[in-house]
C-alpha cells in the first residue's frame, strides 16, 4: 500500500567525524581548490567544508569571498563573471608558486572529486544577498548532474538560503552558521529548519552547548587549529571542529586516545 509519509531522513550528522577540513587542508594549500581538498583526504580527513556561490550564468562554484581579489589573479565580483571566465583564473599562485594553475572548481567538479576520494562534504552556502534562491537552485542542479554518494550537510549564515534549502533540497541535513551561539537558539534553529548549529570558537559556552546537545541538535565549531582547543570543545559536546590543519588535529586526537588506552 503506498505510504503518504515522506522518506525517512538519515541525518548526515550520524556519519560526522571529529575533524572537518576547513576549505580543504587550507593551511597547506590554496583554500577551496582541488589541491586543498585532495590534500585534506591524504591527511586523513573524512569530511571537508567548502564555500559555494554562483557565477553570472548561474553555475554553483567553490569560492569564499564575493570578490576575486584575495584568492585568484582576477578581480571584480564572482557573481558578475561567467563560469568559463572563472575557470580560466589562476586560484593557486596567490598562496604559493607551486600551486600555480589551480582552477576554480564548479560544484560539479567538486562532487566528482569528493565521490572519488570518498570524502563527505559540508557545503556552506555563501550567496550574494538577494540571490539566495538562485544559489541553492544551482546547488540542486549540480547534485542532479552528479549524484553525491557521501554524507552531505548544507549550512549558511543566511536565513533566506536556509529556507531555499528547505524548499529545493528538503532531504539534505541543514545547519545554521552563527558567530556567537544565539540565546534563542531553539527558536532560531526551528525557524531555519536546521538540525545543527555551527559557531565560532571564541563563543564557546559549555552550558549552552550542553543544552543544545540535550535537545538533540549537533554543534560544530570553526576555525580550530589548536589541538588543545579542539579537544576541549569535543569533550564539551561539540560533534566536530573545522580546521585548516586536519592532519595536526587528527594526530593529536589519536595520540590522546592512545595515551588513554595505555593507562
Ligand atoms: O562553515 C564554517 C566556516 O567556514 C564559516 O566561516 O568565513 O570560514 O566561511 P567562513
Ligand atoms: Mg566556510
Amino acid at each position: 500500500m503506498p505510504s503518504s509519509r515522506p522518506p525517512q531522513i538519515i541525518s548526515a550528522y550520524e556519519f560526522i567525524t571529529p575533524v572537518v577540513a576547513h576549505r580543504g587542508a587550507s593551511g597547506h594549500a590554496p583554500e577551496n581548490t582541488e589541491a586543498a581538498i585532495s590534500l585534506a583526504a591524504r591527511h586523513g580527513a573524512r569530511w571537508a567544508e567548502v564555500d559555494v556561490t554562483i557565477s553570472a550564468d548561474g553555475f554553483a562554484v567553490i569560492h569564499h569571498d564575493h570578490d576575486l581579489q584575495r584568492c585568484s589573479n582576477g578581480n571584480g565580483l564572482v557573481i558578475l563573471k561567467r563560469l568559463a571566465e572563472l575557470k580560466s583564473l589562476d586560484c593557486g599562485s596567490w598562496f604559493a608558486a607551486e600551486f600555480a594553475g589551480q582552477k576554480m572548481l564548479a560544484l560539479t567538479d567538486l562532487l566528482t572529486l569528493a565521490n572519488h576520494l570518498e570524502l563527505a562534504l559540508n557545503l556552506e552556502v555563501k550567496p550574494t544577498p538577494g540571490r539566495e534562491s538562485e544559489t541553492v537552485w544551482a546547488i540542486a542542479r549540480a547534485l542532479e548532474a552528479v549524484p553525491f554518494e557521501q554524507p552531505l550537510i548544507l549550512s549558511s549564515f543566511n536565513i533566506h538560503a536556509l529556507h531555499a534549502c528547505c524548499t529545493h533540497l528538503p532531504h539534505v541535513t541543514r545547519a545554521l552558521n552563527t558567530e556567537a551561539i544565539p540565546r534563542n537558539w531553539q527558536e532560531r534553529l526551528e525557524e531555519a529548519g536546521c538540525q545543527g548549529l555551527h559557531f565560532a570558537k571564541e563563543f564557546n559556552d559549555p552550558a549552552l552547548v550542553r543544552d543544545i546537545r540535550a535537545a538533540g541538535y549537533h554543534l560544530m565549531t570553526f576555525t580550530v587549529n589548536d589541538p588543545d582547543v579542539a579537544q576541549a570543545l569535543l569533550r564539551a559536546g561539540v560533534s566536530a571542529v573545522f580546521t585548516d590543519y586536519p592532519q595536526r588535529i587528527i594526530q593529536a586526537l589519536n595520540q590522546a586516545l592512545n595515551a588513554t588506552l595505555n593507562h
